[in-house]
């Protein structure tokens, strides 16, 4: 009989990229596949057997939150799931993280907590005062680890491999957490890995992770120009500037003067440079840096992606809860 792998998700937190191997990705994306296959089915699992989930969320989401839910839904789990924290819990009163996870534990008796936190440690702080496993659904500027696992299940999915890509991220690398995520897991898992930064100076990426991809041995190579990028690209990965990071900094005028220059859009007329394999992607949400009429084209692969959230996530939370998870 073969041998089962061991998995590495059984019981664990999820708070970094840092803490993944290929061996543990690879696991994950096995999982995600029969997860697309239960899916596509529309069979009925109960594998989670009605365990509590919780999920609490202080920033806003569409896609995480929702897939995050659905995930548990479709695995027989229960789920208490709230939305607007900062908005209805007793934060507004003053209360801190750590009585607020303990308390959810306390109350729900949830076996695992999904946490979204403007705050760049809160799912570290988070997981230290759960007695139970907690998964970052996203904190402040720094990480979002399962949307970069999503990202690249979908190309891994996509190329068959993760070696000799590259790959322009573009837009706001200073505040978006999810291409610094990206960036490290790519790094990770790939050999050969080139990388444009594509952002005017002020939305460059942190010139410290930047050393640290490259000393990695990733090939970085920083620019403001899409145009002169696109043409070797594997995969853009376009995002939004992100608003509401400048406004909390007070740099508004800044986010202004950036939206007006148009810096990081990708216009229709690029896309005759792209090569015909690559893949469009995006974690969303887009404000006008990806126009709607790129939607059918084939190399869009943004709505694949988010599709690819809801498997990673359903067997993230499979891995964490069970000791075999299929
Ligand atoms: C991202 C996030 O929250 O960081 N959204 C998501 O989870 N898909 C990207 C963003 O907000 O721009």
């Amino acid at each position: 009989m073969a041998q089962q792998q061991e998995n590495p998700f059984f019981g664990k937190d999820l708070i970094s990229v840092d803490q993944l191997t290929p061996q543990a990705l690879h696991f994950l994306f096995g999982g995600a596949q029969k997860m697309e296959t239960l899916l596509a089915n529309s069979a009925k699992d109960e594998r989670l057997g009605g365990k509590m989930i919780a999920i609490i969320f202080y920033q806003p989401s569409t896609r995480t939150f929702t897939s995050f839910w659905a995930a548990g839904e479709h695995l027989g789990a229960k789920v208490v799931a709230i939305p607007a924290m900062q908005a209805y819990s007793s934060v507004v009163k003053g209360e801190n993280l750590a009585d607020t996870v303990r308390s959810i534990s306390a109350t729900t008796d949830a076996k695992l907590i999904v946490l979204r936190h403007p705050d760049n440690e809160a799912a570290q702080e988070a997981a230290h005062y759960a007695p139970v496993p907690v998964i970052n659904a996203g904190s402040g500027t720094k990480e979002h680890p399962t949307q970069a696992i999503l990202d690249i299940y979908t190309i891994y999915r996509a190329r068959g491999n993760l070696d000799n890509l590259r790959v322009a991220l573009v837009g706001d690398l200073h505040y978006g957490r999810t291409v610094k995520s990206l960036a490290k897991l790519l790094a990770q898992m790939g050999r050969n890995l080139q990388l444009e930064l594509v952002a005017p100076q002020p939305l460059q990426l942190p010139t410290n992770l930047r050393e640290t991809l490259e000393s990695e041995g990733v090939k970085c190579h920083p620019s403001n120009d899409l145009k002169e990028v696109i043409g070797g690209a594997d995969v853009v990965y376009m995002t939004r500037i992100q608003k509401e990071w400048f406004r909390r900094e007070g740099r508004e005028k800044l986010y202004h003067q950036l939206v007006e220059q148009r810096c990081c859009v990708l216009e229709e007329s690029l896309l005759r440079r792209l090569p015909e394999a690559a893949l469009i992607m995006h974690p969303l949400p887009r404000v006008n840096e990806l126009p709607a009429s790129i939607d059918d084209d084939p190399r869009a692969a943004y709505w694949q992606q988010m599709r690819n959230g809801l498997a990673t996530r359903m067997a993230l939370l499979a891995a964490t809860l069970l000791p075999q998870p299929w």
